[in-house]
């Protein structure tokens, strides 16, 4: 890497955690940091799979697998004591973990409708909660530690998304609460973004577009850069938000959707 690259974009030799680390976005967010030398503390609840997943990996860096359930209180302390023990320092906190539903009005269920926002928005706040000192200790002067919260470009615009109302609804949230986490930290050294994905592969969009034939297409034609995200397109967004070149950013929502908000 030539020394300007290696200046601004280098992150060798830092830890992160990346909630549901091992699929989907996640898992490329967790490929890409340990192909940049980063030691990546994966959590999710599928062990088997995480195990499978993080053994997959290529170096130069590292990643474990930690089995927490984020969608309770327990679960979030678990994984905050775990991510404590194995590491001194925390650099960078992915919070990405979540769930979608969608139905209409009338089918709206409460018990999913408390599950999500248990997992897409009390999880992450309260994860970064029980990191704090952890990323306090990665500070070091003209390098903030980093959060970067997973929004998602459906909490940009209006429309229903199907009828996704609690999922929107967290998204939103999230965008909120990464402004006033970043209007409370980044004086501490700690910068607050979020990204709001458009579509990307994954299960969850899997799930999305299996329940309307067709609808994988109509929503490929309609986004202005003509394609679904990739796994470059988050990996770059990332090491941006979490290198030195993202240093002097923090309280921004990365829009990351080929123009589909707009459209
Ligand atoms: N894909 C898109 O197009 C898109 C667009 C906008 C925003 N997003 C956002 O991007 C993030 C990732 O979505 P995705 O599409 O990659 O979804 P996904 O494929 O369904 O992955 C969800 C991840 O969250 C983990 N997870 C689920 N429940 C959990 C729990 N209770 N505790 C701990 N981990 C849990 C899963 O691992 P386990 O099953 O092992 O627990 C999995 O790794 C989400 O916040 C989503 O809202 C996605």
């Amino acid at each position: 890497m030539s020394d300007i690259l290696h200046e601004l974009f280098g992150l060798a030799g830092k830890t992160a955690v990346v909630t549901g680390g091992a699929k989907g976005i996640g898992a490329m967010i967790s490929r890409a940091l340990v192909r940049a030398g980063v030691h990546v503390l994966v959590i999710g609840r599928s062990a088997h799979q995480g195990e499978d997943f993080v053994a997959s990996l290529e170096g130069p860096g590292q990643a474990e697998f930690l089995a927490h359930d984020l969608s309770t209180m327990a679960g979030v302390q678990a994984a905050a004591a775990d991510v404590a023990e194995r590491a001194p320092a925390v650099h960078l906190l992915v919070n990405n973990a979540g769930a979608f539903s969608a139905s209409p009005v009338e089918a709206a269920d409460p018990a999913r409708w408390d599950a999500e926002m248990a997992l897409n928005l009390r999880a992450p706040f309260f994860l970064t909660q029980g990191l704090l000192p952890s990323m306090r200790a990665a500070v070091r002067p003209g390098d903030p530690a980093r959060i970067i919260n997973i929004g998602s470009f459906g909490a940009l615009w209006g429309k229903s998304n199907n009828g996704a109302y609690a999922y929107g609804a967290t998204k939103a949230a999230i965008h909120q609460l990464t402004k006033m986490l970043a209007s409370d930290l980044t004086a501490s050294g700690i910068n607050v973004n979020a990204i709001a994905p458009g579509y990307f592969p994954s299960d969850m969009t899997d799930g999305f577009f299996s329940a309307v034939p067709g609808l994988k297409d109509m929503v490929v034609a309609s986004i202005p850069a003509g394609r679904l995200g990739t796994d470059q397109d988050m990996a770059g967004a990332v090491i941006f938000l979490a290198s030195r070149a993202g240093a002097y950013v923090s309280g921004t929502i990365l829009p990351l959707e080929g123009a589909a908000w707009q459209a």
